[in-house]
């Protein structure tokens, strides 16, 4: 078998996982989730969902990786299961329309930089504008793609790995810094309840499932992207320690992006929140609003570190996602790996077309891509994909990548996998809730979340 590389070490590996779990869903996302969803409320069953649901679903993934070295579709074909390649299938597919939006989002961020290092903050009233402007933001675009194509083509410990251990530290110094100084701003205190004191009349259903599709995305679960990562880890690192620690660097950035960001909106709004629930357009107009406001030197400062900042934590994302695809194709089709690393991210990049034209620029793929008859909500391209693939998919690989290892491949050969490298294992209590929750819980949650979602998202039916 020809050398595929791997993790130098079990700190190189828990970095890269970490960089592809740490991305514009915890800086982007995670907040302005929490704004609609009515803040602490939300928080709260996010953090139950990660450590209860989504921590089993990690483990398992690393562990297939691990034992099979192969990619999603390759492992289920090496386990003697070439049916269940399917799961494998659908991740990639899921993992490639991730990509082709996602890269649109880093593509403005990035853009953003230059933005703020200008102190052009009238950029946020524009922020339409901004995204209508094609063929610039589409450069923005292409040029974040070929950054990542780069990172990828390095391969792991000399590309993915490396860029982890600079870009991950820096990330967490740069954020702390904001945190602290969006603290002691006046009115940060009212920011800080609404974030951390929860009023759980705001639940709604809906709530709960955008909470189970953010955890998902956010931990980078359900496309195999840990597969193909697990695929690279050495036989003597822990997987179940290993795990635990990327949930928790993955749930501790979210939510210093939570700290970091709702002190500033009870600055600007005087206590009120007011703005709290624009949604995603909370980072790219909300905050350079507020750092404009800040203004001077310290403005120009605070905004383009948050950029800058985002775009770290979004390129180790990139990097994760665009991995999977082409470890498929060096693994099965064998392909050399610069070779398919272009084609891979040429071809995603193609396919986000429609994603960055459908935000303004194009009447087709913008507001009514899709028009349901009644109940759905009209939606974009860009917002269709994403809930196609991070709100369906995702969930759904995970109930099946669950299922497959406990009942298919056997759960006494998954505790074999997680039982090396990790002494004691065998017997333990973590051991027993694995089990139950890989084999039973998971499986059972995720089936209903995904069959709920499906119905409301795409055909206007709410079950409860
Ligand atoms: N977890 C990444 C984020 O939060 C996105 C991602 C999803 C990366 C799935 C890889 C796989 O931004």
């Amino acid at each position: 078998m020809a050398n595929r590389g791997g993790f130098t070490s079990k700190l190189g590996f828990i970095m890269a996982a970490a960089g592809s779990a740490v991305g514009l869903g915890n800086i982007w996302g995670f907040p302005y989730e929490v704004g609609q969803g009515g803040g602490a409320a939300f928080v709260v069953i996010y953090l139950i969902f990660c450590f209860i649901l989504c921590y089993p679903v990690m483990v398992t993934e690393i562990a297939i990786g691990r034992k099979t070295q192969k990619n999603p579709v390759g492992a289920f074909n090496d386990l003697g299961f070439k049916g269940w390649n399917i799961v494998g299938k659908l991740g990639i597919f899921s993992g490639v329309l991730i990509l082709s939006f996602y890269n649109v989002i880093a593509g403005w961020a990035f853009g953003y930089i230059f933005e703020m290092i200008a102190g052009n903050f009238a950029v946020a009233d524009k922020f339409g504008e901004y995204i209508t402007a094609v063929f610039k933001v589409g450069l923005y675009g292409l040029v974040f793609m070929s950054v990542t194509a780069y990172v990828v083509s390095k391969g792991i410990s000399g590309g993915i790995e490396r860029a982890a251990r600079l870009l991950m530290p820096t990330l967490i110094i740069m954020m702390l810094t904001l945190v602290i100084y969006s603290l002691t701003l006046p009115n940060s205190l009212d920011g800080l309840s609404f974030y951390l004191i929860p009023d759980f009349d705001k639940l709604t259903p809906s709530v709960i499932y955008n909470a189970m599709g953010q955890a998902f995305f956010s931990l980078s679960l359900g496309m195999g992207a840990l597969i193909t990562y697990g695929s690279y880890v050495n036989k003597s690192d822990n997987i179940i320690s290993s795990a635990a620690f990327i949930t928790l660097a993955d749930v501790g950035i979210a939510l210093l992006a939570g700290l970091m960001i709702f002190p500033l909106i009870g600055f600007m709004s005087e206590g009120t929140m007011e703005g709290a629930a624009r949604g995603p357009g909370l980072i790219f107009v909300t905050l350079p609003q507020i750092f404009g406001s800040i203004g001077g030197g310290l403005g120009i400062a605070a905004g383009t570190t948050f950029f800058v900042l985002l775009c770290f934590a979004a390129l180790t994302s990139t990097v994760s996602l665009l991995e999977v695809p082409v470890a498929y194709v060096v693994d099965e089709l064998k392909v050399r790996r610069n070779r398919a690393v272009w084609l891979v991210a040429g071809f995603i990049f193609l396919i986000g077309i429609p994603s960055l034209i459908g935000n303004g620029y194009s009447d087709f793929f913008s507001t009514s891509f899709i028009t349901y008859k009644e109940g759905g909500q009209d939606t974009d391209f860009l917002s269709f994909v994403a809930a196609l693939a991070n709100d369906s998919i995702l969930p759904l690989g995970g109930c099946m990548i669950a299922f497959f290892a406990s009942h298919i491949w056997k759960k006494h050969n998954l505790d074999e996998e997680l039982a090396q490298g990790a002494p004691g294992y065998k017997g333990s209590f973590i051991q027993k809730y694995l089990n139950f929750a890989i084999g039973y819980f998971a499986p059972a949650v995720l089936a209903t979340v995904f069959l709920f979602t499906v119905l409301f998202k795409f055909f206007g039916v709410h079950v409860f």
